[in-house]
């Protein structure tokens, strides 16, 4: 009878255990950082652009004077969309402009969106600029070397479009040491709804290794975030 009852005790044991690593991890993880960006996305009281274009246009125009010269690097480039406005933007000769792509598309899948999504098919961008290069490959493998050719005192626009956690957060590990008052950076996906891993979290981790101080600048109805390195 003391075994039976020790089994059938042991059988809920790790049915409930199943339920909450599970059921309630993914639950948690899901939602406990939705609204961890939604309340850091909403509490934010800065101007907000109806959609990316025209906040890529304003930043890139307006708000950095086009004749500074800056750093652009971009992390995932995909066709070039966003790049082009920067290169076109920014009229310094001295200005460096470098996207960082597998340009083969996601190397794993994210969420709903599968391994290969935004393959460009291993074209490059047609973008015509002697300032610009590409850095082809993953950019756990890329950025690690292009490292040698920041210099801390230039100001650094960074574009973090990647959408995985993991290449978000060894983009913000590597760049970490090179960041000054100034620099600029433009996450793509800082709120999204439908992920559990994503550049907000690695934006949270981020924070927790360095503590580095930042004020938010502008934000896009669509989830994008633009901070600013204080
Ligand atoms: C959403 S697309 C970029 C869109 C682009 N910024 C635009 O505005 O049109 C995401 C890109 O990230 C790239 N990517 C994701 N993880 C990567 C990694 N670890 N290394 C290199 N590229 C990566 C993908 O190849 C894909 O082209």
């Amino acid at each position: 009878m003391k075994n039976v009852f020790k089994r059938i005790f042991h059988f809920v044991f790790v049915i409930l255990s199943k339920v909450k690593t599970t059921f309630f991890s993914k639950l948690f993880i899901s939602f406990g950082y939705l609204l961890k960006s939604e309340g850091f996305y909403n509490h934010f009281k800065v101007k907000s652009f109806p959609d990316r274009i025209s906040m890529h246009q304003h930043l890139s125009s307006s708000f950095v004077n086009p004749k500074d010269k800056i750093h652009f690097m971009e992390f995932g480039v995909y066709l070039g969309q966003t790049y082009a406005i920067w290169v076109a933007g920014n009229k310094n000769p001295q200005s460096k402009f470098v996207g960082f792509d597998t340009f083969t598309g996601l190397p794993e899948d994210w969420g709903s969106e599968k391994k290969g999504s935004y393959s460009a098919e291993g074209n490059l961008p047609d973008i015509q600029d002697s300032r610009s290069n590409w850095q082809v490959g993953l950019i756990q493998e890329t950025l690690p070397f292009y490292v040698n050719r920041i210099s801390k005192e230039e100001k650094k626009v960074i574009h973090i479009d990647v959408d995985l956690y993991n290449a978000s957060l060894i983009t913000l590990f590597y760049l970490q040491p090179y960041l000054q008052e100034g620099d600029i950076i433009i996450f793509d996906d800082f709120f999204t709804f439908t992920k559990t891993t994503h550049e907000f979290k690695a934006f949270c981790d981020f924070l927790e290794l360095f503590n580095t101080p930042y004020k938010p600048l502008f934000k896009c109805r669509l989830g994008h975030l633009v901070i600013e390195i204080q």
